[in-house]
């Protein structure tokens, strides 16, 4: 297995910042809702994490500039994806000013960067209007640390990406270390992979074996029970001789999953799949649905779109036996009621988990929007910023926008 990460770079607490003008890459990779002139943050939970960060730059009389990016742009400019939302939007939660540059290098970034006093607060616009961001080019990433005395990284959500802003500028500046955000991400995540509390039960949902099976690989030998549910279960049902009717299967991926459930079998360890489903004729409003179908008579002509009754109570049991649960992805089509069901109780049961003091960590966008619309993320020990750097952590090898900081 591939060895943890272990040691935390030096925390924004232990910098010199005083007065320094301080590069804090953010992950505001925030959506937005509305059009043109009237696009707002939709969901601002990534800005307001990182708030504690930027609060104590400011709060030690640090200069300082946020960056990030924002949407896949690819290298050119394009209005909506501006972060001048955001920018209006962190204004409005930090009480105080925020200034946007024109561009994020260049004699406009380069003047609003000299010109910050003490406390001010300055937001370059999106990184990846510049191809060099994602390709990491060294002439971008020089003029983005020229704009600074001091580095740091308090955008986990991006740690899986080695860009110019989150590795290839880190060489350039000599003072560097990472944000609030940042290190309980590390912490969080990281005792995963070190003495957990067991049983330690995985749930692992969403559309893509292919996404997840690192991570769920690394964690194996950890665990104490793996449950699956999402379109990837239909993946292992269909590996294990299932009719899965016109459900979603990733048809490359059926070796993997007979792979893993070899692996599993090998150990011991359960893995619980759905039993029942429910079975839709479409993933459409309106159409027929049946609660309860066996997945050994799932018709020839209907979808799997939620776990059925008897499954939510065999994972329920699980999660409520567990003393350590991760959760990643959602375990049926969630977007459409009332296929939230499986996801719903699943994100009460996790919570009631917690509440009876099992750690309880939840990583990835769908399951973090589920556990948000269930109202019970502020009971759970961690819910991660990270879609993709949550999963690539959990597999084990380092980050590289964490690793270029050691
Ligand atoms: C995310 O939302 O997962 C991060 O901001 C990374 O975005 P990316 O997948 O476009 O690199």
């Amino acid at each position: 297995m591939a060895t943890p990460t272990t040691a935390t770079p030096t925390r924004i607490d232990a910098l010199p910042i005083e007065d320094k003008r301080v590069f804090i890459r953010v992950d505001f990779n925030v959506p937005l809702a509305g059009a043109g002139a009237g696009l707002r943050v939709a969901d601002d939970t990534r800005i307001r994490e990182a708030l504690p960060t930027i609060r104590h730059a400011r709060g030690r009389g640090a200069r300082v500039i946020l960056a990030s990016h924002l949407g896949r742009p690819k290298g050119k400019f394009k209005p909506e994806f501006s972060l001048e939302p955001v920018g209006t939007h962190l204004a409005g939660l930090l009480d105080c000013d925020v200034r946007l540059t024109d561009d994020a290098i260049g004699d406009g970034a380069i003047k609003v960067c000299r010109d910050l006093r003490a406390g001010d607060v300055a937001l370059l616009e999106n990184l990846r209007f510049h191809p060099g961001e994602e390709e990491n080019d060294d002439a971008f990433a020089r003029a983005l640390a020229a704009h600074a005395e001091v580095y740091v990284n308090d955008a986990f959500g991006t740690a899986h990406r080695a860009h110019a802003s989150t590795v290839g500028m880190v060489k350039h500046v000599a003072t560097r270390g990472v944000g609030f955000l940042m290190e309980k991400e590390i912490h969080e995540l990281g005792r995963l992979l070190g003495d957990v509390e067991r049983p330690f039960v995985a749930i692992f949902g969403g559309v893509k074996v292919s996404d997840k099976i690192a991570a769920l690989e690394n964690l194996l030998p950890r665990l104490d029970a793996i449950v699956i549910g999402g379109a990837m279960a239909n993946t292992f049902l269909l590996a294990l001789g299932h009719n899965v009717g016109r459900s979603l299967v990733e048809d490359g991926q059926l070796a993997t999953a007979r792979r893993i459930l070899d692996r599993a079998k090998g150990r011991g360890l359960p893995i619980v799949l759905p039993t029942d489903v429910v079975a839709a004729r479409d993933l459409s409003a309106g159409a027929p649905w049946d609660d309860g179908v066996s997945v050994r008579a799932v018709p020839a002509d209907r979808l799997i779109v939620d776990l059925g009754p008897a499954t939510i109570e065999a994972v329920r049991a699980r999660v409520l036996g567990a003393k350590t649960v991760f959760w990643n992805g959602p375990l049926g089509a969630f977007e459409m009621k009332p296929f939230d069901r499986g996801t719903r109780r699943v994100a009460e049961a996790v919570a009631e988990a917690a509440r009876r003091g099992a750690v309880v960590v939840v990583g990835g966008g769908d399951s973090v929007a589920a556990v948000h619309e269930a109202g019970v993320a502020a009971e759970l020990t961690h819910v991660s910023t990270g879609g993709g750097a949550s999963l690539e952590f959990l597999e084990g090898h380092g980050l590289p926008g964490i690793e270029a900081l050691k």
